[in-house]
């Protein structure tokens, strides 16, 4: 990229603080209206294999939790029982989305005082759950929107996923899609939210900011946006934050706030290290993507330069590719999965490249605002 003003990961992240060491994403926590039957979709299309499960059945009686897993991603949907809970007030506000991001640490406690310290509202405190197979000790803290981050500390547990969950092992086992680990998740900020999270990013999580593009960079004829992408110390837990910015007509950002009535989880990237065989499988499953028009790729090599794959098949599956001083990188991004146009996701092939695909923001934004265009949204 020419314009690059794009800072490499390395130079930037000795910066970013280390009271706060996060080892991974631990899982994602989604609230929905039907587990039982977002587990069948999230594990006949989208490969996810059945892993732990809590109910009525192991004395849960007020909300069921699915457990699944593909590789390091795990995913818990979970419903509620009855009438009238917080859960249900998420699902009346939001529709199906992320209720919490967990992050897995090696002390939940001090990563709550550490952050709650430093200005984060308190989800809740530090508690410890034990079975008989060892204990975990959760704590969480508020971030955009209704969303949270829960810490999770696990080094004393041996069992499957957390205490209050039993294995769930059905004979019913789809193959998986080759989907390997969460690169990044994106949030969706309200308007003039994005340097707030921004700094609570840095000033509460020591997270730093490693790009920022105002809509200057990203715009369309209707479309504009700002970004920044903060990263934690060691580069693993990458969460980029959107603003909407005012553009001719509403923008996707903009159109997101609207239906999910407020700030959420827009998308979530997962890894692949075959995204031409990934995304066969996705769509021969059911998977809906977005489509870019053919000229996309009439120049496309001369804008990235050489790369290993085949272009052929990139093309015929719509695969996006982009450039940058590190590498290049694959990427795809379905239609949203949920009946309000919220929450996405990405598949993503890194060569290198550490950024987010800038130079196929403009294809992709066109692409959404036809698909916008067709919901009555633009
Ligand atoms: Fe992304």
């Amino acid at each position: 990229m020419s314009e690059n003003t794009i800072p490499q990961l390395e130079k930037i992240l000795p910066e970013a603080a280390d009271f706060l060491p996060l080892l991974g994403t631990d899982h994602i926590e989604l609230i929905v209206g039907n587990a039982k039957q977002s587990a069948f979709y999230y594990m006949t299309a989208w490969g996810f294999q059945p892993f732990a499960y809590k109910g009525l059945e192991t004395g849960s009686k007020d909300s069921v939790s699915y457990v699944l897993k593909q590789d390091k991603i795990v995913l818990v949907l979970t419903t509620p029982l009855h009438s009238g809970g917080v859960l249900n007030k998420h699902l009346n506000d939001h529709g199906d989305g992320v209720k919490s991001i967990a992050l897995w640490v090696e002390d939940a406690t001090k990563s709550w005082e550490e952050t709650t310290k430093r200005g984060a509202k308190s989800a809740f405190e530090p508690e410890v759950r034990k079975d008989d197979n060892g204990e975990v000790v959760l704590s969480a803290i508020h971030t955009y929107g209704e969303t949270i981050h829960v810490f999770v500390e696990r080094h004393n547990y041996n069992g499957v996923f957390m205490p209050g969950y039993r294995a769930w092992n059905p004979e019913y086992k789809p193959e998986d899609a080759g989907l390997k680990y969460i690169d990044h998740m994106v949030g969706n900020v309200n308007w003039g939210e994005m340097n707030t999270w921004g700094k609570f990013y840095a000033e509460v999580m020591g997270f730093a900011q490693i790009i920022s593009f105002d809509d200057k960079d990203i715009s369309t004829e209707y479309t504009a946006l700002m970004s920044k992408v903060m990263s934690n110390g060691n580069g693993r837990i990458k969460f980029p934050i959107n603003e909407p910015a005012k553009g001719r007509k509403k923008s996707q950002i903009e159109e997101y706030i609207d239906y999910y009535e407020g700030s959420g989880c827009q998308h979530i990237a997962l890894a692949t290290d075959d995204i031409v065989k990934t995304v066969t499988a996705l769509k021969a499953r059911g998977v809906d993507f977005l489509y870019v028009p053919e000229t996309y790729y009439d120049d496309i090599l001369e804008r990235v330069g050489e790369i290993k794959e085949d272009l052929e098949p990139l093309k015929k599956l719509g695969i996006l590719i982009d450039r940058d001083e590190d590498g290049y990188l694959l990427q795809l991004f379905t239609k949203p999965v949920l009946d309000r146009p919220t929450m996405f996701f990405e598949i993503i092939q890194r060569h290198g490249a550490t950024s987010f695909g800038k130079g196929n923001f403009k294809a992709l934004f066109e692409a959404i605002e036809r698909e916008q265009e067709s919901r009555g949204t633009l």
